[in-house]
């Protein structure tokens, strides 16, 4: 009969309370609900074994993972199809889900109460917000039916630029479960950024708020998106959430507040049924170039990686709360504050403020407040609060701390210590977690309990993980101690699948340098007992508080100051940043009149409002000329060498055109 109506087994599936009964697909239902119970890794001898298997049979593996955590309304019909040399990788081919069921609706039977979501305000003083699962079901479904309401279908994008809101999270679920493919912009980026980013991936609706308040300033992020609306093309419907009560230009037939909407959509919302292989999101990420690079992540290997590294790396038990401090507009936030946590029906903390307002114990005294258990957050947001003296730490009960982690960058032996020594009180294992936009999840991490830690080591890889250290040769580099680009040997479900529009460029830039590879752009070393320590970036990208900034993009700003002939940026050493921005400026007229310090501050202008504040730069020396091999290209070790005050380690400088100008610049540098 159902099917005479036109309704496939899948959909029969898609209209049932709980999916895991769908075709094919045995699983008990019961430890479907319970993600990754049968799955934490608990010993060191436990973990090399899992290790083996993982390494053996990837693809049996990640099967029996896939098969027994997970709700589907359709089983694949195979595991994995690859080709390293085409960049082609696909997980799960044919299966068929919704990634919002397995975060929201098979946890409703025995999770409805439970807190989901809490939200922490800016405002200390105003009150938290606890979300539960039932409640979440309720707004995810209202916001997916107005979003239909507004014509968005499967496949369309929908560009997000809020702030640390719940409706960040609520919006970025309804377009995973109505199908569109959402673009979260981080909030500090400029006009300019927001609409390139907007033109790029084609979104029809933007979603964003009056306002957003961060410590004592507001920022009206509304005016933002109205600027950046007039270079970008294509967006019907801007929705707006009411937050900061600021006051806004509403544009008739554009712009409609979000609110009024929700209060008369209906809140029950059938999933759309997704391909594993149809795209989850877009998120830009810095490259080489100043075209924004939007890496694509799809539905089903995504979900099963940050589901299994969620568990495994945070150690994550039934009733902990857990807490990472990253913005959502950023790698870290989509699958450690938002998929991986829900996917495992956790309780996962939203902050919307920053760690120094109103005092420098915001975080110490919200992990009171919360009795959190799991903290994750970023190397320079523990040197800066190590800054402080320790008592703004020592005032606060950290007692239900059982983890803590880092991510984002190195962290340096001294904040290691001082987060190990303060925070942690030297019983909380610190999870030094490596990975990136493009890998989706965490790929190299201690284990809590598991694997002993190391000071600045990420230590071992994750289950299904096989790194390789590349020579410049493009040998592999066996035995330990040793140090080399980082590699990545086999595909693994989490790994992005393509740069949006761009398959070639993603081939070029991850695939091409060391062909049958994963290029990560990362130095490692392996130490004598196999522990990876990441050294660093060894191409343009520099990484400056945690985020992540290309040269390319910044020197194009630059550029496109009237008196600005040619530019180089390089990044040195800072004791907060991690790394601070140091410009090399060449003037097109050398006699230009005008005061230097008049224009540092407008070539640093010009970037804010290109890219937004956190790509200025902190030095800008005008020289008269940068060092360039013969064919044109710039030296920029020589420039790191001159920004760190390192004179004498340029090595080799056979190819230098003009030695003198490498003098020049050395005797005007800026300490
Ligand atoms: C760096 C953030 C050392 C690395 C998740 C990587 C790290 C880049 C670590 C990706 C770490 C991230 N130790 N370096 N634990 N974690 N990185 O895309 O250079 O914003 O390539 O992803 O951050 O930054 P992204």
């Amino acid at each position: 009969m159902l099917q005479h109506k036109g309704v496939t087994p899948i959909e029969q599936a898609q209209n049932k309370d709980d999916s895991s009964t769908a075709t094919g697909n045995k699983i008990k239902k019961n430890k479907k609900q319970y993600a990754m119970k049968n799955y934490v890794i608990e010993s060191l001898p436990d973990y090399f074994k899992q290790y083996k298997k993982s390494i053996k049979n990837p693809k049996k593996f990640w099967d029996k993972i896939a098969d027994e955590n997970f709700v589907w309304y359709q089983r694949w019909e195979k595991v994995v199809n690859y080709d390293m040399h085409e960049a082609k990788i696909e997980w799960f081919i044919n299966a068929k889900l919704n990634i919002t069921k397995n975060c929201i609706d098979r946890h409703l039977a025995q999770r409805g109460n439970k807190t989901a979501i809490i939200w922490e305000p800016n405002d200390p003083n105003e009150a938290a917000q606890h979300i539960t699962y039932q409640d979440l079901y309720d707004r995810v479904g209202k916001m997916s039916n107005v979003l239909r309401a507004q014509g968005i279908e499967k496949g369309d994008r929908v560009t997000i630029y809020l702030p640390m809101i719940p409706e960040l999270a609520v919006a970025m679920l309804a377009c995973a479960r109505i199908g569109a493919v959402h673009s979260v912009v981080f909030a500090g980026f400029s006009a300019s950024a927001v609409a390139s980013r907007i033109n790029d991936s084609g979104s029809k609706v933007v979603i964003t708020s009056d306002g957003s308040y961060r410590g004592n300033k507001t920022l009206d992020l509304k005016s933002i998106v109205d600027d950046a609306l007039t270079k970008a093309t294509g967006v019907g419907k801007v929705l707006v959430v009411k937050h900061t009560n600021n006051e806004v230009k509403i544009q008739e037939g554009r712009d409609l507040w979000l609110q009024p909407l929700l209060d008369d959509a209906p809140i029950e919302n059938i999933p759309t049924i997704m391909d594993a292989e149809d795209p989850l999101y877009i998120l830009y990420t810095s490259g080489s170039t100043g075209k924004p690079k939007g890496m694509l992540h799809t539905c089903a290997g995504y979900m099963v990686y940050i589901g299994y590294t969620f568990k495994n790396v945070f150690n994550y038990k039934e009733n902990d709360i857990y807490w990472c401090t990253a913005d959502i507009g950023w790698v870290t936030g989509h699958s450690y504050i938002l998929y991986g946590p829900l996917i495992n029906g956790a309780t996962t903390v939203i902050f919307e403020g920053v760690p120094t307002y109103p005092e420098p114990d915001r975080f110490w005294s919200v992990i009171e407040k919360h009795k959190v258990t799991q903290f994750y957050t970023a190397p320079t947001a523990i040197r800066s609060l190590a800054k402080e003296t320790t008592e703004w730490v020592e005032k606060h009960d950290l007692s239900s701390l059982k983890v803590i982690g880092s991510v984002g960058e190195p962290i340096n032996d001294e904040a290691w210590h001082w987060y190990n020594d303060h925070v942690g009180k030297k019983k909380c294992p610190i999870v030094d977690t490596w990975w990136q936009t493009e890998t989706g999840g965490i790929m190299i991490s201690p284990l809590p309990f598991v694997t002993p830690t190391k000071p600045t080591y990420a230590t071992l890889p994750i289950p299904g993980i096989q790194p390789v250290l590349m020579d410049e040769k493009r040998n592999e580099i066996t035995g330990n101690q040793v140090d080399g680009n980082l590699c990545i040997r086999f595909p693994w479900p989490g790994i992005a699948r393509t740069i949006w529009g761009d398959h070639q460029r993603y081939k070029d830039t991850y695939f091409s340098a060391f062909p049958g590879k994963y290029f990560t752009g990362d130095g490692a070393l392996r130490d004598e007992v196999g522990y990876y320590r990441i050294t660093g970036r060894v191409d343009d990208v520099i990484i400056v508080s945690g985020h992540n900034l290309g040269t390319a993009p910044i020197e194009d700003s630059i550029n496109e100051h009237p008196a600005v002939a040619e530019s180089a940026i390089v990044g040195y050493p800072h004791d907060i940043k991690g790394n601070a921005l140091y410009g090399f400026v060449i003037l097109k007229d050398v006699g230009e009149s005008r005061d230097r310090d008049n224009l540092r501050k407008e070539i640093n202008q010009l970037i804010a409002d290109q890219i937004g504040p956190i790509a200025k730069l902190d030095k800008i020396q005008f020289v008269a000329g940068l060092p360039k091999t013969r064919s044109g290209k710039i030296m920029r070790r020589i420039l790191r060498k001159i920004a760190e005050g390192d004179f004498n380690n340029f090595g080799d400088t056979t190819t230098l055109l003009d030695p003198d100008v490498v003098e020049a610049i050395k005797n005007e540098r800026i300490g």
